[in-house]
């Protein structure tokens, strides 16, 4: 039976990915922190992730393993189990954290959590000129680095302390391998590294095995074992836990459009095999799938149903700067889809939805929604298959937009415009989960929790 955990939260992209969710997490660990010692977990994914976070001081931190947690000196953040770590790009970040003039709150990387390196990446890039595998990717190394768990071979965080030169040498010689079949020299392939604004060679064994020590060394003080320390403080009742997922449910390998997606479980299940059985999703109080209130975002080849017209695709891209934090690509822009968000908000185990960007309307646009598919005339719903998805045909409807100006004012769900509370009725209705929260504007104060 589940029996809800006070003082917890978390938050998935409840569709392609760059919701936002990186404010909200921010605004849920101060509130906490001010009564409790929070935890900020994050389960899956690694350096693929990105968003900038803005600061009132016209500050920008880019973040991509670090969760959003590690602005708060108070919280203590855990890279999980579930991720894959580049050591390299993780303390690069570290850096530029502390550049920016944070203090760093306690970090933990759970020992068992995976290593993601240069060799994954230039696996990752030659297979891209190779064949459909390497296609969709960000190029950092994510889905190989999974492989290799599969494959029974991953190297871990704990292989870095002691450093593990036998292990290392041979996961650089496997590659080796590996990339020699595909007619190339591991040594020369160039790979994207964080900080550097060149593509950098992976390098002979040695010195790939010099930068690696050397990274083992810096990050050893992070690395602990965490099961108990996840064990006594979930069961304690009183600190606060916040999930903060990586990447979305649509780029989920099961639930999302290949080629865009990824290797590592973006639903809050994830929560579940990372923490190893401890935390049962369904005992997180809260569950939100987050999501861009009037429109969706997409990066990558895939051909959502509902892309929208240039002009008015543009604009949008323009006004909430629609660019790729890791890559740069400009973002795909799709009017909402009510039955993919059906579907994501389903297998991905969400109790409740937060609207980011409700101040993304235009009087001279109504909101165009897409409600159903039909397919030979016939409703049909989302499948996470491209062939399919050619062939559906969205049925739309359009609600009025609202007026920006009073809606980026608003201090409680009572001050917002009457069209936009009937837009948030529509969409409560339509995926059947209640809205927690919504974000009126750019700035931190412009949120309101119902
Ligand atoms: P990879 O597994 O990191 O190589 O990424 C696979 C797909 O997921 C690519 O299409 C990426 O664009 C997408 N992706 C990964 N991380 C993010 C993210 O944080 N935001 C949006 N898309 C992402």
């Amino acid at each position: 039976m589940s029996k809800i955990r006070p003082y917890s939260m978390a938050f998935c992209g409840g569709a392609y990915g760059d919701e936002g969710k990186g404010r909200i997490v921010d605004k849920f660990v101060s509130d906490f922190a001010k009564k409790r010692d929070v935890i900020v977990y994050r389960d899956n994914g690694g350096a693929n992730a990105g968003h900038t976070v803005e600061f009132e001081n016209g500050k920008r931190v880019a973040l991509h393993q670090l969760p959003s947690g590690i602005f708060h000196k108070k919280a203590t953040v855990v890279l999980g189990k579930g991720m894959v770590i580049h050591p390299g790009d993780l303390l690069v970040e570290i850096l530029q954290v502390k550049a920016a003039g944070y203090k760093l709150p306690k970090i933990v990387i759970d020992e068992m959590a995976t290593l993601s390196l240069d060799t994954h990446r230039a696996f990752e890039a030659v297979l891209k000129d190779w064949e459909e595998g390497g296609k969709g990717s960000t190029g950092r190394g994510i889905a190989p680095a999974y492989v290799d768990i599969v494959l029974r071979h991953p190297l871990r965080v704990r292989d870095l302390v002691p450093f593990n030169r036998e292990k290392v040498a041979k996961h650089y010689k496997l590659y080796q391998g590996l990339l020699r079949g595909l007619g190339r020299a591991l040594a020369d392939v160039d790979v994207p590294e964080l900080g550097s604004t060149k593509l950098l060679a992976v390098g002979s064994l040695e010195e790939f095995t010099a930068r690696l020590s050397q990274q083992a060394k810096t990050i050893a003080p992070y690395i602990k074992n965490v099961y108990s320390l996840l064990q006594t403080k979930w069961g304690d009742k009183k600190t606060a836990f916040i999930f903060e997922k990586a990447q979305a449910i649509g780029l989920d390998t099961r639930w999302g459009v290949y080629p865009d997606v990824t290797a590592s479980d973006c639903t809050f299940d994830g929560i579940f095999s990372a923490t190893e059985g401890i935390v049962s999703p369904s005992d997180i109080s809260i569950r939100a799938g987050v999501l861009k209130a009037t429109y969706m975002s997409s990066v990558g080849i895939r051909k959502l149903p509902t892309v929208m017209e240039e002009k008015l695709a543009n604009k949008i891209r323009e006004d909430a700067h629609e660019y790729g934090a890791t890559t740069r690509r400009p973002r795909g822009i799709a009017y909402l889809d009510i039955p993919s968000l059906q579907f994501f908000s389903r297998v991905g185990n969400c109790n409740a939805l937060i609207l980011t960007h409700m101040d993304v309307v235009y009087a001279e646009h109504p909101i165009k929604i897409c409600v159903a598919y039909t397919k030979g005339g016939k409703e049909v719903s989302y499948r996470p298959d491209q062939e399919f998805l050619h062939t559906v045909k969205p049925k739309y409807i359009e609600l009025p937009s609202w007026d920006k100006e009073k809606l980026m004012k608003a201090k409680t769900k009572n001050d917002l415009p009457k069209e936009a509370k009937k837009f948030l009725q529509f969409i409560e209705k339509s995926i059947g989960l209640p809205v927690h929260m919504i974000t009126t504007g750019p700035k931190r104060e412009q949120g309101i929790i119902f």
